[in-house]
């Protein structure tokens, strides 16, 4: 970073939105192997708090390889940025006043970490999207797995790359074969209101 930059406080703050929108900002960080239902359980938990007029805003994996990070790969080295450049967007999301959820395998724990280190304390919470690698694959919505199974896809999470499991997550939702979505996303909701933030 150039050294001439210096940081402005604004007079309008995180506190000051948090007030008006009338919850708190925080960051629903999903991790989970592909295919272990991030996506589907933070669209569930976004449509369960847009009901109760909570702000929000969802960042999912693909999507975002689309456009901000389209020039990353998934290389250990890639990841770490892509999932560098998210935290700093989280972080923006927060600092509007917002419930940012994110949703990528973010295999890394140093990674992980890094953003978690972003935040005010409390304010990031790390949500273990349990699946077991089997009931994945089965499910391979996209067929991934099948092509990194052939040797198609290199440095495939869970095949030919590592998946590193959170120790310390908030939240662990088993998300494995014959889950309730409806019943995992209402238990991130009670989290949420448990801790104050909605
Ligand atoms: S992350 O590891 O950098 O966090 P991210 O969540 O952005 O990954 O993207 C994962 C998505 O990209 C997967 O759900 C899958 O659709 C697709 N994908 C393509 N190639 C790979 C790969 N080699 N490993 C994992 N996911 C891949």
């Amino acid at each position: 970073m150039n050294e001439d930059i210096t940081w402005h406080s604004t007079s309008v703050n995180k506190e000051h939105r948090e007030k008006l929108n009338r919850h708190k900002a925080a960051c629903l960080w999903f991790t989970g192997l592909s295919g272990s239902g991030k996506s589907t359980l933070a669209n569930e938990v976004e449509k369960i708090l847009y009901d109760k007029k909570i702000h929000t805003y969802l960042l999912d994996g693909d999507n975002v390889r689309h456009g901000l990070n389209k020039d990353l790969g998934f290389s250990a080295e890639d990841r770490k940025e892509n999932i560098r450049r998210i935290g700093e967007v989280a972080k923006l999301f927060t600092d509007a006043g917002m419930i940012v959820l994110t949703a990528f395998i973010s295999p890394y724990r140093s990674d992980r970490d890094f953003v978690r280190n972003l935040f005010d304390n409390k304010e990031f919470i790390e949500i273990f999207v349990k699946c077991d690698l089997d009931t994945c694959e089965e499910r391979d919505p996209k067929g991934l797995y099948e092509k990194a199974r052939k040797g198609e896809i290199d440095n495939f999470t869970g095949i030919s790359a590592p998946y590193e499991e959170p120790l310390n997550p908030e939240l662990i939702i088993n998300n494995g074969a014959g889950s309730d979505l409806r019943k995992n996303a209402e238990e991130i909701i009670h989290y949420l209101e448990t801790r104050k933030i909605i």
